[in-house]
């Protein structure tokens, strides 16, 4: 949610902060714009609406030679996504340019304090106050590293504030609270992104910051400190992917690759896991067995797509561990006053790690001593890191703004969660811990059988261009798939469409069922007859009401043959497993039908990855 760069160096900053932008662009494309330090001034465009429209205003109005320089694309929170309000915004003498992602929440206050004290402010955002703020402490004599420390700390709220000063080319300072910043290792070079993408190009060494920090950025050095000033480090780490990951490789989308890539990641996700005995090992489980003994409750937060992997979770957790599990949407938890004790293990599920709702959910967890452990795929977020232990999911950088590759090896993580929980607790033998690894490690073979048939899901989604509404059913764990097929087809599509347990149906839904409206159906696998049963029921009923029965059914499962005008074959896999197969033509279902509507499948309209506000 807004996407921000910094750059310090040798080279053009022009070129180095819009490719930034670019890999960032995901985050949020309302706006976008540049700062550049040019010898005493500021050098700056900005552009409502995507990056292109700001590269082509620089190619018609090229800005001065820099090398020292910001730059930010937006998803707007405050103010419309005009011209005025995108940023950088500056101070009000035109000597600081500053980008931010988050939200003041103090910034009407500050906004009447600077009117009364002469100052005009251009825009409606709540950056402009932060830029009038910081370049007040400039004229008043601070260094802009003094100036961004004294202005943090009257800041309330969630920011990243990234700035340059005229009078200084030498630094960029950034500072975070409950946004993310990292900062990108060079040499004779450094840079600030929100994340590694930002400069993954030039660097694969990168600095986490911690909460309250300022960070200054010289070509030659990096100087960390709390808002009182006070030096503090940042954790160095190298970064474990490199800039073909952020590339679209061939494909149309990035959501179309990461669709593909999923057999690879899912078994990336699975690597590491055993220990020569045979035994789960899980290396950031930083909780001790005694701990996790005495775990009597296990809560799933999350949002979005990260809690349908959660309900999927639940389902393997009470199965093969006999602990009770909660799924909780993470923006209604903590509201709720939920019972939380220290034997409570609260289980945060989020791809970016930045969640505002899932971290302000943990915060509220680690108040009542309840322990926390984040299902997380960024190396270095906030989530993991204000967590007790982490499963990381290596799923690489995921760049569409619809999840994929990101719930697949969440799935795998709670998987291996519940298994490892089984593996403490005793409540699973070995032996059957086993088996169920072993038919994980099957899964990538299985998920790459269902994209070679992806042909079938296109034609599919040839037929139903003209479709205004779709629904998916599902039972048991493809419930949670029926739900995740819908808002696939919600967030790309931009179509009307609702995933239902199909048990409901009869209470209400049936309603909707009108005639050719397509139902996509996730069928159970055979050996789990009594759902099956009900779920072919279930099939029965809406067809006969003059629905399009499209059923995801299992190899070699003729039952549905006769109450479905379309099979999808899905590979022989557990019921508790078949999720990972389920949920892949869905995907591509989606992907294609926005293709086939004209849509931009990686930036949908209204939405950005990370969403950092609450
Ligand atoms: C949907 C999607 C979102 C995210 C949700 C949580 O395709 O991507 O629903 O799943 O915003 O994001 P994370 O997992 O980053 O916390």
């Amino acid at each position: 949610m807004c996407g921000i760069v910094g750059y310090v160096g040798e080279q053009q900053a022009q070129g180095v902060v819009i490719e930034g932008l670019r890999r960032l662009e995901y985050r949020g494309y309302d706006s976008a714009g540049i700062a550049l330090v040019d010898r005493g001034t500021i050098a700056s465009d900005k552009r409502a609406g995507k990056l292109a429209n700001l590269e082509k205003a620089l190619q018609d109005h090229p800005l001065v030679p820099s090398t020292t320089g910001i730059g930010h694309t937006r998803w707007a929170t405050h103010g419309a996504p005009n011209d005025t309000n995108a940023h950088p915004h500056l101070g009000r003498s035109g000597r600081l340019a500053l980008v931010h992602n988050g939200i003041i929440e103090n910034f009407a206050e500050l906004r009447a304090v600077l009117e009364k004290a002469g100052h005009t402010l251009v825009s409606e955002t709540d950056t402009e106050v932060a830029a009038h703020l910081v370049e007040n402490e400039l004229e008043s004599g601070a260094d802009l590293t003094t100036a961004m420390q004294n202005v943090c700390r009257v800041l309330e709220g969630a920011f990243t504030l990234v700035a340059v000063d005229a009078q200084d080319p030498s630094r960029v300072v950034a500072a975070r609270r409950n946004s993310p910043l990292v900062v990108g290792l060079g040499e004779g070079e450094n840079f600030l992104g929100s994340d590694v993408a930002a400069f993954i190009e030039h660097t694969r060494e990168a600095l986490e910051l911690g909460q309250d920090q300022v960070v200054t950025i010289t070509r030659d050095g990096v100087e960390v400190t709390g808002f009182d000033g006070s030096p503090s480090e940042g954790r160095r780490y190298h970064v474990d992917w490199d800039l073909s990951a952020a590339e679209k490789d061939g494909h149309d989308w990035f959501m179309r690759k990461e669709i593909h890539e999923q057999p690879h990641a899912v078994a990336d996700s699975l690597l590491g896991r055993r220990t020569p005995e045979g035994l789960l090992h899980l290396d950031e489980m930083r909780l001790t067995d005694q701990e996790l003994r005495s775990i009597d409750k296990i809560i799933i937060i999350a949002c979005g797509t990260s809690f349908y992997a959660g309900m999927v979770a639940k389902y393997a957790i009470e199965h093969w561990t006999r602990t009770p599990c909660e799924v909780e949407l993470a923006s209604e938890f903590r509201y709720r006053d939920p019972i939380l004790t220290p034997s409570t293990l609260v289980v945060a599920i989020s791809q970016s790690g930045e969640t505002a709702d899932t971290l302000q959910a943990i915060r509220h967890a680690r108040t009542q001593h309840s322990r926390v452990l984040a299902i997380c795929n960024t190396n270095g977020s906030t989530i993991p890191r204000e967590s007790d232990a982490v499963i990381y999911t290596h799923a690489g950088p995921e760049i569409g703004v619809a999840s994929t590759k990101g719930f697949l090896t969440q799935l795998v993580a709670c998987y291996l969660l519940a298994l490892y929980l089984a593996q403490v607790k005793g409540t699973l033998y070995g032996d059957e811990i086993g088996n169920v690894l072993d038919q994980l490690h099957e899964m990538p073979d299985h998920i790459q059988r269902v994209l070679d048939g992806e042909q079938q899901v296109y034609d599919l989604a040839k037929e139903h261009t003209g479709s205004r509404s779709v629904l998916f059913l599902g039972r048991h764990a493809g419930y949670p798939v029926a739900l995740e097929g819908a808002l696939k087809l919600k967030e790309l599509a931009y179509l009307h469409a609702e995933g239902f347990a199909a048990g409901e149906l009869k209470h209400g839904p049936i309603a909707l069922i009108e005639q050719d409206l397509p139902v996509l159906c996730v069928v159970p696998p055979q050996g789990r007859d009594q759902l099956r049963e009900k779920m072919i029921s279930g099939i029965q009923e809406v067809r006969a009401r003059g629905a399009r029965t499209i059923c995801l059914v299992e190899d070699g499962d003729e039952a549905i043959a006769p109450y479905a005008d379309v099979l999808i074959r899905l590979p022989k896999v557990p019921v508790l497993l078949q999720p990972l197969v389920a949920v892949v033509p869905l995907q591509l279902f989606a992907c294609e039908l926005a293709t086939l509507m004209g849509h931009d499948v990686d930036q949908p309209r209204n939405l950005a990855k990370s969403v950092t506000v609450e």
